[in-house]
């Protein structure tokens, strides 16, 4: 099995030469931070030729996904070319690195944010959400007006860096027209989200306020538009976990 450049540039192609032909995994367990671990992927921090950097790579999870991935498809490149068209509009996502066919798999390397933690970790240390949830809402209202959705808006999927929130997870951001169905979902994932970690209302209403503000729409209208999506929603996360957690709109 050769390796296969995918997506990146100059840096990319150098990092060819210095990532082994076999066993990658091995490889990225012994010279990163492994910070997840299942059987169809492995996500890593590191070091690679002087930048900090995410590493995941993508095992194919059946046979049908085994071949798109052999033809250089699939959601790795996905969470590049959509990483690329984002940043080309000045949303905050990691900058994407390089994509490439390894033995066992497609490997995506983004930019790491240094000292980042996603929202649900931030959660975890109890104090105040209000700077992450304006961020975050200034965040998705950049990617809507833009024209896309994200796809799986959850709070590990948003990252709290210097100040801003990056998005990251890609794979299943689409275009779309502003105030589309998808947008409303993807504000509807994340409300749901909230309740389930029972978010004080002052504070959710903090993040709805800076969406409103960044989108230059108003409460109201938001709040209808997210009725549905969040119905629903709640009803595949009861089934999934049971009832937990705080309503909020
Ligand atoms: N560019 C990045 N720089 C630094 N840390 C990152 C970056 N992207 C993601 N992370 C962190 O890496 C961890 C794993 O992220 P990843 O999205 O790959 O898995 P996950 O969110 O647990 O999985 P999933 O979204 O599929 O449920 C997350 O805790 C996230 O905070
Ligand atoms: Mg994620």
């Amino acid at each position: 099995m050769t390796m296969r450049l995918l997506r990146g540039g100059e840096w990319a192609s150098e990092l060819q030469n210095h990532l082994p032909l076999q066993a990658l995994d091995q490889w990225m367990r012994q010279r990163c931070l492994v910070v997840k671990s299942d059987r169809h992927s492995l996500v890593a921090l590191g070091e690679l030729q002087q930048k900090y950097c995410y590493l995941k790579l993508y095992q194919p999870k059946y046979l049908l996904q085994q071949l798109v991935f052999r033809l250089g498809r699939g959601r790795a490149v996905q969470a590049y070319d959509h990483a690329l068209r984002l940043a080309a509009s000045n949303i905050p996502v990691p900058q994407p690195l390089a994509c490439m066919q390894v033995d066992g798999g497609v490997l995506l390397v983004t930019e790491g944010m240094e000292r980042a933690r996603d929202l649900k970790s931030c959660w975890q240390d109890k104090g105040s959400m209000v700077p992450q949830l304006s961020a975050a809402a200034e965040s998705l209202a950049s990617l809507h007006r833009g024209g896309f959705a994200h796809g799986d808006s959850k709070w590990s999927n948003l990252l709290w860096s210097d100040n801003r929130v990056y998005l990251v997870d890609l794979e299943a951001v689409q275009a779309c027209r502003p105030g589309s169905a998808a947008q409303w979902r993807d504000l509807a994932r994340f409300t749901v989200n909230a309740e389930d970690l029972a978010l004080p209302s002052a504070d959710y209403e903090a993040f709805l306020a800076s969406y409103c503000q960044h989108r230059d729409i108003g409460r109201a209208a938001v709040l209808a538009a997210i009725q549905q999506p969040v119905k629903r929603l709640r009803r595949r996360h009861r089934r999934k976990y049971g009832e937990r957690g705080k309503r909020l709109v």
